[in-house]
């Protein structure tokens, strides 16, 4: 699998990581499978967030990696807080250091190796923020921090008054949700695909060395299911498909390379709770696209070039 530097430090992790969002509907014997269906892929980066499930996603992760073969130290270990779900977000310096600990006790681990905020928040006092990951970080609970949902000026106010650097922003990106390139394209017009909806996030984060990490990639719109076979996409499919039969993978591993291709280095979190799916599906990293076939897959999604 194809390795990243995260945050370009010396941390190299794989391309394709396990989101673990939709583990919670999995019994012990099903979840140990799609982790070591994920470990044999070449996967070692882990992502969750303290709400999956209410907390169960995260429980029956740190089972499965119990009963399992696998070792703490075969993953890289990512959650998120930050969100009271359906009330409020709460980035107050104890919410976040209870989310923490509750975080490391449903996985059955000592410390995460990165911490994100999930989405922002904006009642946000940096004070707390800073406070909260000094004492995650002087404690050893946490070993790196990021943020998720976050637009460029956001992560720059937060970073003013943090001693340390924000290495990770977790947005929404695939081939069916491509708003955060849309809109560099179509600058100086007035149709839909120029909003800015994300700020320059993409820009923003490769001249700074931070890793995006796009999420839902093979879902379309929100959450409303995977386009991949989806008769309302068929031009896309049949793009996919052609693609698929050339290279010698399935679709899933297209949608994969078509994240992958692009310069920014961007980590895809695949959320597939199927052996097989994940197996395919993070094949995809070492598929190389050449730029005419990044582009007619983005043409077959529906976009057009102004
Ligand atoms: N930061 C945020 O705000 C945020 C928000 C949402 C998610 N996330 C993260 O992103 C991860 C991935 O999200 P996601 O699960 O929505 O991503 P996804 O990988 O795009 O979607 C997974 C879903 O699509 C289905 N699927 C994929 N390929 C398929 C195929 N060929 N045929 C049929 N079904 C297929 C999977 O079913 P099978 O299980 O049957 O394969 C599963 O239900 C989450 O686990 C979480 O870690 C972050």
């Amino acid at each position: 699998m194809k390795q990243i530097d995260l945050g370009n430090t010396d941390w190299p992790v794989s391309a394709v990581a396990l989101g673990i969002m939709r583990m919670d509907a999995l019994d012990n014997k099903a979840a140990v499978k799609v982790l070591e269906a994920a470990h044999d892929a070449g996967i070692n980066y882990i992502d969750s967030a303290d709400i999956y499930g209410d907390g169960k996603s995260e429980k029956v992760f740190g089972k499965a990696l119990k009963k399992s073969d696998l070792k703490r130290d075969d993953f890289y270990i990512q959650s998120k807080g930050g969100i009271v779900s359906g009330k409020r977000y709460d980035f107050s310096k104890k919410h976040l250091l209870k989310s923490v600990d509750g975080i490391s006790e449903r996985l059955g681990i000592d410390y995460l190796d990165a911490f994100l905020l999930h989405r922002p928040d904006p009642l946000m006092e940096v004070d707390q923020v800073s406070e909260a990951f000094d004492e995650l970080q002087r404690s050893g609970k946490v070993r790196h921090f990021g943020v998720s949902n976050f637009n460029p000026m956001q992560i720059e106010m937060l970073q003013s008054g943090l001693s340390q650097r924000l290495m990770i922003d977790q947005i929404q990106f695939g081939i069916m949700h491509t708003g955060p390139i849309d809109f560099g394209m179509h600058t100086n017009m007035t149709d839909p695909g120029s909003i800015n909806h994300d700020g320059e996030i993409i820009e923003y984060a490769r001249l700074n060395g931070m890793t995006l990490q796009a999420w839902s990639p093979y879902q379309y719109g929100w959450f409303e299911g995977t386009f991949i076979d989806n008769p309302k996409f068929p031009k896309l499919n049949k793009e996919l498909q052609k693609l698929a039969e050339k290279k010698g993978v399935t679709k899933n591993a297209i949608a994969t390379a078509w994240i992958t291709r692009h310069p920014a280095e961007i980590q895809v979190i695949l959320g597939s709770m199927n052996p097989q799916h994940i197996t395919e599906s993070a094949a995809g990293a070492d598929v190389a696209l050449t730029r005419q076939e990044w582009y007619d897959v983005y043409l077959a999604a529906g976009n057009m070039l102004p």
